[in-house]
């Protein structure tokens, strides 16, 4: 007899939906109890970059639960986290040299809008608070991070605990409506900052938080560099913080090691997780620039605040383990799969119900709309980003599915964002599926249309 199922799940009145049973993972596969092995096309929730299969990983588990899994890094050092720290900061573009720990994205996030504040308090501006961000944008689910979160779905219900902070259009050229060049549009989205930052009063704004490229709510959507050229420019003039989350794009997943490589800026604090651990262990951080790191030094401000897991020496051994692995070799083949991937399947540009197509190494988003002139969206009650996900699963691939893409309620996307690691046959596999999933669900929404 089936054993009761006691987890609350998410969905659907807390009932355990049907969902596949995995056995085991290897690689690039999810093993199912029945034996069908699964093409894992998003890795996770954008997190095992390095695939299921570590090699040497048992090790590093083994030896460092044997020294010391746990210890309070308020009241002890220990090598674990300092060297992992000193890996992230060698690593890290430009003064990025210091490293809080935390324990999820959302936890990042909320530790590094609290950094900002008390960055700002320590140097007396005590006024500065106000985190802008922008719509269709995810950086977690605690009630900091959803507050600066832009995706209407994750947040409705909740406002009563969200913070009055300020969003600005997303980073999101397919649907702009500003007039020019690409160059001059993306000048132009960016300089809503200004705008905002100049609305709510200068004294008030402590930073501006962004996903380098799009996340969940509109995966690979990438502006022109110019964009976080006047991003940085802005946050310079008005002496606010820009905090690169790159909890997702982060170790990989657009091809260098951090997104914001692909646009030459630095910023001044940048989320991590995810990827971080490659999934091997709840993990996470926030990467801090000398500015911020010196004032505290100098004026020897105290930052209260802290998670008791933050940089335990089991994760950490891990994630140091973890890091060193994204080698230039790891990252230079996962941007060739995805442009592999983005090879097979840019066709899908031309397809009826696909409105955008986009990619950026191995991160690839693609959006559907009811009609591609006009780029609208379907009825949201038709649920066209479940029926494709659920159309690839049935063919053996597992996707990242998102809804919401164009104002936060209607639109339907698909991100694919597999392990770096994956082979060249499994991406042809991916390719296949998913072309054929779209397919399906096309014919399904139109029965009049034949072969
Ligand atoms: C860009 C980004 N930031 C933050 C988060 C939140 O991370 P977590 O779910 O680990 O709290 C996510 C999760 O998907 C994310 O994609």
């Amino acid at each position: 007899m089936a054993q009761q199922n006691h987890i609350f799940y998410k969905w659907g009145g807390g009932i355990e939906p049907d969902l596949p049973r995995v056995d085991h993972a290897e690689d690039e596969f999810l093993v199912t109890d029945d034996g069908e092995r699964l093409i894992d096309a998003a890795a996770g929730a954008a997190v095992t970059n390095l695939g299921h299969s570590v090699p040497g990983i048992e090790q590093i588990f083994e030896t460092q639960s044997a020294d010391v899994s746990y210890l309070s890094l308020s009241h002890f050092s220990h090598d674990a986290p300092e060297s992992l720290a000193r890996t992230l900061a060698t690593r890290a573009p430009g003064d990025l040299s210091k490293v809080f720990y935390t324990n999820s994205g959302s936890e990042a996030n909320e530790a590094a809008f609290k950094l900002a504040r008390e960055y700002f308090r320590a140097r007396g501006q005590t006024d500065k608070s106000v985190v802008v961000s922008r719509w269709q944008s995810y950086h977690g689910a605690t009630f900091g991070a959803l507050s600066a979160t832009g995706n209407t779905l994750r947040r409705r219900g909740f406002e009563p605990y969200l913070t009055d902070w300020e969003h600005i259009s997303p980073a999101y050229p397919y649907r702009w409506s500003y007039d020019g060049t690409p160059e001059e549009q993306a000048r132009a989205a960016a300089r809503e900052l200004e705008t905002t930052i100049r609305q709510r009063g200068p004294e008030t704004v402590a930073a501006f938080v962004a996903e380098p490229v799009g996340g969940a709510s509109i995966p690979a959507a990438a502006p022109h560099p110019s964009y976080y050229e006047e991003i940085r420019a802005i946050c310079d003039e008005y002496d606010v913080l820009f905090i690169a989350d790159e909890v997702m794009t982060g170790f990989g997943r657009t091809g260098p090691l951090f997104a914001m490589e692909n646009y030459g800026v630095v910023p001044d604090m940048m989320t991590l997780g995810k990827g971080l651990t490659s999934g091997y262990t709840p993990m996470s951080a926030v990467l801090i620039n000398d500015r911020i790191a010196d004032e505290f030094e100098q004026t020897g401000a105290s930052f209260a605040h802290g998670h008791t897991f933050s940089g335990n020496p089991l994760s950490a051994a891990v994630a140091d383990f973890v890091v060193e692995k994204y080698t230039d070799g790891v990252l230079e083949t996962g941007k060739k799969r995805g442009e592999q991937l983005a090879g097979e399947l840019g066709h899908l540009r031309n397809h009826p119900m696909v409105g955008d197509f986009r990619a950026m190494g191995p991160m690839l988003g693609i959006e559907f709309v009811a009609d591609k002139e006009t780029k609208e969206p379907f009825d949201p009650s038709k649920k066209v980003y479940k029926q494709v996900y659920d159309a690839a699963l049935e063919r053996g691939v597992y996707t990242y599915p998102g809804k919401g893409s164009v104002d936060g309620l209607a639109g339907d996307h698909l991100m694919l964002s597999p392990p770096l690691t994956l082979s060249e046959e499994s991406v042809t596999k991916i390719a296949t599926a998913v072309e054929g999933a779209i397919e399906d669900v096309y014919r399904r929404l139109n029965p009049e249309v034949t072969a």
